[in-house]
Formats: C-alpha cells, sequence, structure tokens
C-alpha cells in the first residue's frame, strides 16, 4: 500500500494539473447568465412569438476575443428542448460543447446547462443559434465576434466603429407550424418578408410594407469607416447585400482575413458570415438605404419583399425615398459563382497566430481520402418526406453519438457512411463518416437540386477550392485553387452545381456536416465525421462534470435540482502557469524519488 503521504502528494500534483487545464494557461474567463424564452415580437407588423435571449430578439452578440473562455449558463424556458451551438467556433478537442443533437443531451425544458469552451485560435466573425426542432426560425441568435488580441495587428487600419447585422427570412407562421409542414411534404413558400437584426424593412414603398412596421436604423458619423459584420441567420433564402451608394470593402469570411476588395454587393447564403468595411464618404442629402433582397427565389410562388434598414449619417439632411438600388439578374447563373470565386484568402496576414494565413501551404498537402456526397432534395421514404446526402437520411439517435461512443453502448450508430452516392433506394440511418484523425480530405458536394443549399461543418475551417455548374468529374480537379482559397465554415453550393472543399483534420472529436438551409437539415441532411484520435482519445477534453444523460444512458441523470454545483471551480484564482508547473513537477518528483508510486 502506498503511504498516505504519498497519496496525497499524487492528489495534489494531479489536482494542480487539473487547475492548470482548467484555467487554460492565463487567458482570461467571462461568464454569462442567459435565459432562452418565448417573446411577443411584430417584426413584419403582425404578433407572433419569436425566441429571445434575455428577453432580446436578437440575442446579445457574444463579443470575445481570442483564446477566451466562455462560460455560458443557458436556462431553458421553452417549452421544448433546446440546444445552443455555436456555429464557426471550432471547440478544439472539445466537441462535448458543440451543442448539437450528436454531441449533447438536449436541455429539458425548465433546465438549464452551463456551456464551458475556449475560443482556441481564432478571430472572426461568426453566430449562434438554437440547433433543434426548427427553432433557428423563431430566432434564438445573435451573433459572435472573436477579435484579435492586442498582439497582432488587425490587416487594415483601426475601424471607428464595429456593427452586426443579421439577416434573414422570415415567416409570420411559427417555427413548429413551419415544422409541421415540412414534415408533410409542402414547400415553405416564398418568406413573408426579410428582417435586420429581428427589425422588419423600412417603410421605402407604401404598397409593400405596413404601416406599424419598425425598422432598423443604423447611425454613423460622416467621414469614419465602420466594420459592418453581416452574417445570414436565415432558413432557406439566399440574400444579397447592398449599400446605395456605398462601397463594400470584403475584409474577412467566417475566421479568415480575405484580400481586400470592393463590392457594390454581394450574395450571403444561409449561415455564412461577412466583414465589410464602410466608410462615410457621401453628402448625406438624404439617409442611405441597407438592403437585403432575396436571390433566386421561385418567382411563380410570388416573390417576397426585400430588408431595408437605414443608414443614418448624423449629418443626415432628410429620410430617404425613391427605388432601393437594383439587384443582380437572377435570370444570370454566373454572376453569384463568379463573385463567390473572386474572394482570396490574404496570405500575408495574421489572423489569430503572428504566422501568416499563407504559411500553412493547403495546395501541397496530399489528399488521404475522397469523399463525394450528393445531395437531393426531400423525397418519400417509407411514407415520409426526407432530404438525403448520398441516399443517407440522418436519424438522430435519442442516445448522442458522443455519449454511446463514450459508453461503448452498442447499436447507436454505424461508422459505414458510403464516400460515393449508393445505387441502392434512399433511406433512413444513422450512418457516419470513419474520418481520419490527422487525415487531409476533399469533399465534393453535389447539389442535384433546384434551390442554393449551403453545407456548414463544426469543428473545421475547410478551403473552397472550386465549384461550378454540371456534375463534378476528376477532371474538376484541374480547376482548383490551389493557393489562395479562403478558408471558411460555410459553403454554398447552386443548384444543379458542385462545390468542393479540402480540410485537414486535425481536431479529434465527432463532428457535424449538414445542411445549413434549415428546411434540408429538418428532413435529415447532415452526418457526423468521426475524427477520433487512435492514442485512446488522449488528446480530447474529458467528459465535462455537467453532462446532460439521456437516451439509453438517461439512468445515469441525476435530478437537476440535486446536481453538484461545479460552476465555484471556475471562480478559482488563475494562479500563473509557469508556478503551477513548477509546483506540480516539484510534487511528482518528491513522489518519483521515493519509492514505487505503482500500486
Ligand atoms: C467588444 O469588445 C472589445 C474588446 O473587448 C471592445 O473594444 C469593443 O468595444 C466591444 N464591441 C462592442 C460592439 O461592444
Ligand atoms: C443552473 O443555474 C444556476 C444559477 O442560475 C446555477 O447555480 C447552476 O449551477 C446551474 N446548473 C447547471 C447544471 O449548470
Ligand atoms: C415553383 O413554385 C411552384 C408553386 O409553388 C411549383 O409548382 C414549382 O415546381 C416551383 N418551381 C421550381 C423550379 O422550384
Ligand atoms: C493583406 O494583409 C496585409 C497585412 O499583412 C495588408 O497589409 C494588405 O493590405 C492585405 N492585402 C490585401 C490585398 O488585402
Ligand atoms: C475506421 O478506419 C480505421 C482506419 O481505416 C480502421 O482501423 C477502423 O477500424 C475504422 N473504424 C470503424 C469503426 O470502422
Amino acid at each position: 500500500m502506498p503511504s498516505c503521504a504519498k497519496l496525497w502528494g499524487i492528489n495534489l500534483a494531479i489536482q494542480l494539473i487539473w487547475l492548470l487545464r482548467s484555467c487554460h494557461g492565463e487567458d482570461p474567463y467571462v461568464f454569462y447568465d442567459w435565459r432562452v424564452s418565448y417573446a411577443t415580437a411584430s417584426p413584419l407588423g403582425t404578433k407572433q412569438q419569436v425566441i429571445a435571449v434575455n428577453g432580446q430578439f436578437p440575442g446579445p452578440v457574444l463579443n470575445v476575443t481570442t483564446n477566451w473562455n466562455v462560460v455560458i449558463n443557458v436556462r431553458n424556458d421553452l417549452d421544448e428542448p433546446l440546444l445552443l451551438t455555436w456555429a464557426g467556433v471550432q471547440q478544439r478537442k472539445n466537441s462535448w460543447q458543440d451543442g448539437v443533437s450528436g454531441t449533447n443531451c438536449a436541455i429539458p425544458a425548465g433546465w438549464n446547462w452551463t456551456y464551458d469552451f475556449q475560443v482556441k485560435d481564432q478571430i472572426g466573425s461568426f453566430y449562434y443559434f438554437p440547433s433543434l426542432n426548427f427553432q433557428r426560425a423563431a430566432g434564438g441568435y445573435g451573433g459572435i465576434t472573436i477579435n484579435n488580441r492586442k498582439i497582432i495587428p488587425i490587416p487594415f487600419g483601426n475601424p471607428d466603429g464595429d456593427i452586426t447585422l443579421l439577416i434573414s427570412d422570415w415567416y409570420i407562421k411559427s417555427h413548429k407550424e413551419l415544422r409541421k409542414k415540412l414534415e408533410e411534404g409542402h414547400d415553405l413558400g416564398a418568406p413573408d418578408g426579410v428582417l435586420f437584426n429581428g427589425l422588419g424593412p423600412y417603410r421605402y414603398d407604401a404598397n409593400v410594407v405596413p404601416e406599424n412596421v419598425n425598422c432598423l436604423l443604423v447611425n454613423v458619423e460622416p467621414g469614419k469607416t465602420y466594420r459592418v459584420r453581416v452574417s445570414n441567420v436565415g432558413i432557406s433564402t439566399s440574400l444579397n447585400f447592398r449599400i446605395q451608394n456605398h462601397n463594400l470593402i470584403l475584409v474577412e469570411t467566417e475566421g479568415s482575413y480575405t484580400v481586400q476588395q470592393k463590392y457594390t454587393d454581394l450574395d450571403i447564403h444561409v449561415g455564412q458570415s461577412y466583414s465589410f468595411l464602410v466608410t462615410m464618404d457621401q453628402d448625406a442629402s438624404t439617409d442611405y438605404y441597407i438592403v437585403a433582397s432575396p436571390r433566386f427565389l421561385n418567382s411563380s410562388s410570388g416573390g417576397s419583399a426585400a430588408g431595408v434598414a437605414v443608414l443614418h449619417y448624423s449629418n443626415s439632411q432628410g429620410p430617404v425615398s425613391g427605388p432601393l438600388p437594383v439587384p443582380p439578374n437572377d435570370l444570370d447563373p454566373s454572376y453569384s459563382m463568379n463573385q463567390a470565386k473572386s474572394i482570396r484568402w490574404n496570405l500575408t496576414a495574421s489572423a489569430a497566430r503572428p504566422n501568416p494565413q499563407g504559411s500553412f501551404r493547403y495546395g501541397q498537402i496530399a489528399v488521404t481520402d475522397v469523399y463525394v456526397l450528393v445531395s437531393r432534395p426531400a423525397e418519400l421514404i417509407d411514407g415520409k418526406w426526407h432530404a438525403t446526402l448520398n441516399g443517407l437520411s440522418y436519424f438522430t439517435p435519442s442516445t448522442p453519438l458522443k455519449l454511446a461512443h463514450l459508453y461503448s453502448v452498442p447499436g447507436v450508430y454505424k461508422v459505414d457512411f458510403p464516400s460515393r452516392p449508393m445505387n441502392r433506394p434512399s433511406r433512413v440511418d444513422t450512418s457516419i463518416i470513419n474520418a481520419t484523425y490527422r487525415g487531409f480530405v476533399e469533399i465534393i458536394l453535389q447539389n442535384v437540386g433546384t434551390t442554393v443549399q449551403t453545407y456548414h461543418l463544426d469543428g473545421y475551417a475547410f478551403f473552397v477550392v472550386g465549384m461550378d455548374y454540371g456534375m463534378w468529374t476528376e477532371n474538376s480537379r484541374s480547376t482548383y485553387n490551389k493557393d489562395d482559397a479562403v478558408a471558411r465554415c460555410t459553403t454554398q453550393v447552386y443548384p444543379g452545381a458542385w462545390t468542393a472543399i479540402m480540410v485537414s483534420l486535425d481536431n479529434s472529436g465527432i463532428w457535424n456536416l449538414r445542411a445549413e438551409n434549415l428546411n434540408s437539415w429538418y428532413l435529415g441532411q447532415e452526418v457526423y465525421l468521426s475524427v477520433l484520435n487512435s492514442e485512446k482519445d488522449s488528446s480530447e477534453v474529458r467528459l465535462p462534470d455537467n453532462t446532460i444523460y439521456c437516451g439509453l444512458l438517461a439512468s445515469l441523470q441525476r435530478d437537476q435540482s440535486q446536481r453538484i454545483d461545479f460552476s465555484g471551480m471556475q471562480q478559482l484564482p488563475c494562479i500563473s502557469s509557469k508556478t503551477l508547473v513548477a509546483l506540480a513537477v516539484t510534487f511528482l518528483s518528491l513522489i518519483l524519488n521515493s519509492d514505487s508510486i505503482f500500486f
């Protein structure tokens, strides 16, 4: 038997190491309490139920800096289960905090759950949203801004202000009614409108916009330059973003600094985020329109009104009137794709780390695995509507994949997702991709439907190396951009077209690859990549103490009222990590210098 002193020593060393881990070095912690509940709003002039965070719709912007630790206690005051997901936050080796059905049990109505994650080695503009049950159609979303650390300069002059704009298609029907329509095989039809930060359009046309609609007023000072962060947080509509008489200088897309280029308008597809620099260089003879108008809507389903906010200079001489700035022509399919291809990575700019972005030479890395994923529109499978990738529609098991894996629960999922479409009838299954840790993967997303789709991968940024109309073939590789394709986490795939992405699988965990378009996602168009580090998962963050159990593991769940509160632990002072390492080493060497410690 080891002596008490030795046990005590080992224990203390372990505790010190734990403390060291929990402090993640000396990176700051920020704490939030968020209550997610229903609220009443009338964005389009009709009263309806929306989802608010701390009573706000949209929710607060999560404004943090590279490497900060974020602790958010989320209370679910909805009448159905809730998970928030932080799309674009990579959750390094920590898919436990990802907040999707494959990684977490949902927070039951009336419960709370505390997320605890680090925005490790990241900068940029993203957004969070409720990931289950079509809830994003009712709101619950908010911006995420990850600022550069002071020691790493941004690749442009410091803007005079920072503006977050969340644009979204919007329906007056509730998220419950909308999802029911989808289950019954109906199209949702054209949206009832487009919102800016939860607000309806400015009354630019009395025939189109009712009287009692509040719109967003963006106040600016003449001559100043603002960083405008725009995310499409909507359901399924691509939106063309433009500001009357003002240039948009694109500088960032989902955590990558781009080559700074001028646009008069940009198509922003569902789930995508961009930062623009906008200089207030006009004469302010009136206010100006800020527009987000639907793209590629089926006009026979009755086109819908644009989202319109107002850019108001402090010296403005009056309200804006007249027609909206003209949108691009919907009948020209090349305009939008060429625009997407024009977005390039700035190879010399530094992002979250001091080394330039271009020092990661993705074009020279050998591809280890290729996946061709064909997405098809919704179809009837065994009497129910489903959307598929490679003929498989994802069935959400009651036990999250991550928990089933950790506890070796058999039969929850299969690791046999086909790397190419199969010549067999479509079906519903829980089949995931056996991805190779440290592999370099090429994924071709082929859209054989008639609407624009977007795909999002959790845990990673991927390189968008190519896209074109038609079917992808091996020859398509000759068109890939192997040099300065942008790294991002959400890409569009045009109808009848393909998009090729490449990703370095250096982040262990189980990660969601999904249609960010809610219609397709809700009907099962998603898959998970199991990226397991064969060194016994040793590099992954361990199961959180506050894990919620459900499904086949529900018996492990304690009643929430009897739960031990671990939150106090995080408030321990973060002693300098050097001191901690020194202490831990001292204790370990004390132990190792005495007789056998193996027992
Ligand atoms: C976000 O945080 C940064 C630094 O912590 C601060 O300078 C900035 O003003 C904040 N931005 C907003 C919009 O609150
Ligand atoms: C729920 O919130 C309360 C404070 O509102 C907190 O004390 C408790 O730790 C939280 N529970 C969990 C499981 O996060
Ligand atoms: C356009 O909408 C109409 C009516 O909803 C539908 O019948 C038609 O198939 C749609 N066309 C396309 C190309 O989606
Ligand atoms: C690229 O980033 C550098 C900073 O390293 C910046 O000075 C330069 O203007 C950027 N180039 C373009 C074309 O945006
Ligand atoms: C995944 O692939 C690896 C390497 O090809 C293989 O060793 C492993 O057995 C596979 N795992 C499963 C669950 O199929």
